[in-house]
């Protein structure tokens, strides 16, 4: 963890405090907290890049933000005005670049905002009086150690993540405590990750446990429609963006599992990647669904390729594209 962090408090009484730039370390909270009983919690991920000449820019931190308003909204927590959001990502960047020479500066750093319940309360009563907002900084490397790797996916049958009208479009925590167990089932079949299918049907595609997911299939770029069962990447959505801008026809539409095994298996050329703020674009290279595999290909295809190097263009300031998507730090 980078050495500085940011905290703001929030109470029904005075609203929020002045953000305070402080030392990385432990904090003192009510173990009656109603986060640690009723896991009122949300939370963001965030990255800067590195730019050419040395600076860095937080990669669409107002999309990030106006997701937290709607994470929090949803889980009666109250919003952080945009600005605020930005203002709060951006100068713990700035606070720990000055702590650091240039040598030693990361490729890029992951910026966690969260925001607990810290009212302590074991009477289920309703919304907490008191929050802590904070911002952590991690320093990470742009790409995965080896950028040709190709991911095994399981695609889960035994589990559901989210149901309609529920928590799944929220970046709350409960969301991921849920696919841990699945995430460990996974790795027992020697999987890196899960992709998981519709709670109330288990037929159609929405995303996998910390990233959106995307197919090529023809010669268009496929992705689940948006709904409120799982999270509207700000990545699947900049890949939407980029993918119109290098002429590769998109489509948001349901997905049937089915309908993608059967293209896989009768030999159509398929390419599958993962994308989210960690991990980037990342090909997928095997689907395993109940206990049969799905070879996809040992190798990254054309248009994940080309994705994938405009997204990291994008990002460190290499492309002319989109520069409305970086904010200078
Ligand atoms: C469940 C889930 N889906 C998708 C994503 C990708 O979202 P983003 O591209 O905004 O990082 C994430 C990562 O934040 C995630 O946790």
């Amino acid at each position: 963890m980078l050495p500085t962090m940011l905290r703001m408090d929030w109470s029904v009484g005075d609203g929020w405090s002045r953000p305070a730039l402080i030392p990385y370390g432990n904090i003192e909270v009510s173990p009656a907290a109603q986060v640690f009983h009723y896991g009122q919690a949300v939370f963001e991920g965030v990255r800067a890049y590195r730019q050419d000449d040395g600076r860095y820019a937080v990669f669409r931190p107002d999309e990030n933000a106006k997701r937290f308003q709607r994470s929090c909204a949803r889980m009666a927590i109250p919003e952080l005005p945009t600005m605020s959001f930005i203002d709060a990502v951006t100068s713990v960047v700035a606070a720990n670049l000055d702590a650091l020479d240039d040598p030693a500066r990361p490729e890029s750093i992951y910026l966690r905002p969260f925001i607990v319940a810290t009212e302590p309360s074991l009477g289920f009563y309703g919304r907490s009086s008191d929050f802590a907002f904070m911002v952590l900084a991690l320093p990470m490397q742009q790409y995965f150690g080896d950028r040709t790797r190709m991911l095994r996916v399981l695609v889960q049958d035994e589990f559901s993540r989210a149901f309609p009208r529920g928590v799944g479009f929220a970046k709350c925590a409960g969301n991921y405590a849920g696919t841990i167990l699945a995430q460990e089932n996974a790795a027992g079949a020697d999987c890196d990750q899960v992709l998981w299918l519709d709670g109330p049907t288990q037929q159609w595609i929405e995303e996998f446990s910390t990233s959106n997911v995307f197919f090529v299939l023809g010669d268009e770029l496929l992705t689940p429609s948006l709904n409120d069962a799982f999270l509207p990447g700000i990545t699947r959505a900049s890949v939407l963006d980029l993918a119109r801008e290098l002429g590769v026809p998109t489509v948001e539409r349901k997905i049937a599992i089915q309908e993608l095994l059967s293209a896989i298996e009768s030999g159509q050329q398929v390419e599958c990647f993962s994308c989210g703020t960690t991990a980037s674009v990342t090909p997928v290279g095997t689907l395993v669904f109940k206990g049969r595999e799905y070879r996809i290909g040992t190798k990254p295809g054309s248009v994940t390729e080309k994705i994938r190097e405009e997204l990291l263009a994008v990002q460190a300031g290499r492309s002319v594209r989109m520069p409305t998507w970086r904010h200078g730090v």
